[in-house]
């Protein structure tokens, strides 16, 4: 058997997060130059069932028996033997390896999942569709964080940018104007399941603040839906600034985010915003195409770890 190996992209969102848990929309493209691999090879002389997981970037290397259920790896593994109606399976080594940053909102845990169940079914002979892989990776996502929107398996399983609402049928955004997006990391990570356990407390000791700050956000992003198809960049801008502001009321921002946000709006951006789980993670600006190198290179002077830069073009991102 040869070897088979899958990849998933990482994702950026633009507007909408933490309130799309609540059920608003939100707007997500995939990074495209970022991406998880997963790699099985198989093993023609081991035992049936021999698996070993090896994820040098996690210091894991163990054999999937000695994984707890609970393990996110080992339970895409395991779903990804169930949906490919796998009893015994032959013995393999899975490879994982992964260039997007780790804790920093842009999807990796979701897009190793879908790497994983990609790469499996595959190596099975019994691939899935786009819907039933991000159904499966949001299964997973429920253990990394316990109540994920679905936004990030959702996106990264599509690859296309998408508008996404809780229990909606997911809708895809077809652009007539190519906008520009710099993204910056801050080099530093709060793990998504502890942004959304602090915004979730902050609701329930004050609903009626924080269900207005998600309508706000809602409001937002059904705003800037037009304004992507469009490329209006004065309007997404403006758009950006007032999402910024609310997630800062929300808590879930931090002074770097904060440098770095103002870093890009000084350098020319015409929006910026932090993006993902936030309090640390990567910010995002929506700059003039003649602009992004400047705001790059603001960017990194102004102490981002990483900074990638994206293109929303004609019905995909490149
Ligand atoms: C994570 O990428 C975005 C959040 O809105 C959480 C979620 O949607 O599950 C913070």
């Amino acid at each position: 058997m040869p070897v088979i190996f899958a990849n998933a992209p990482g994702k950026i969102i633009l507007f909408g997060e933490h309130a799309v848990v609540y059920g608003q929309p939100a707007i997500a493209i995939p990074v495209n130059q970022l991406k998880a691999t997963a790699r099985v090879m198989p093993n023609p002389l081991g035992q049936p069932g021999d698996i070993r997981i090896q994820a040098p970037q996690i210091q894991l290397d163990a054999s999937l028996a000695d994984l707890p259920v609970d393990h996110p790896i080992a339970a895409a593994v395991r779903l990804a033997f169930q949906a490919a109606s796998i009893n015994q399976p032959p013995a393999f080594t899975l490879q994982i390896s992964s260039t997007i940053p780790i804790s920093g909102g842009m999807g990796s845990s979701a897009a190793v999942s879908i790497a994983i169940l990609r790469a499996l079914t595959n190596f099975f002979g019994k691939p899935l569709t786009a819907d039933q892989i991000s159904a499966l990776a949001y299964t997973v996502e429920e253990i990394h964080h316990g109540t994920p929107s679905g936004i990030d398996n959702n996106v990264i399983a599509h690859q296309k940018p998408v508008v996404y609402r809780r229990d909606q049928p997911i809708e895809f955004l077809s652009v007539k104007q190519p906008t520009h997006w710099v993204i910056g990391d801050t080099g530093e990570t709060t793990p998504t399941h502890e942004t959304v356990a602090d915004v979730r407390q902050h609701f329930q000791a004050n609903p009626k603040r924080f269900s207005t700050f998600f309508e706000q956000i809602g409001d937002i992003s059904r705003q800037a839906q037009p304004g992507l198809i469009d490329g209006d960049l004065p309007l997404l801008g403006r758009l950006m600034d007032q999402n910024q502001c609310l997630l800062e009321k929300m808590g879930v921002s931090s002074p770097t985010l904060e440098h770095l946000i103002q870093a890009a709006r000084m350098a020319g951006a015409v929006g910026a915003k932090l993006s993902g789980g936030g309090r640390g993670g990567n910010m995002i600006a929506l700059a003039p195409s003649e602009n992004a190198a400047e705001i790059k290179a603001a960017l990194i002077d102004a102490g981002a770890k990483q900074v990638f830069t994206t293109i929303l073009t004609k019905g995909r991102e490149s």
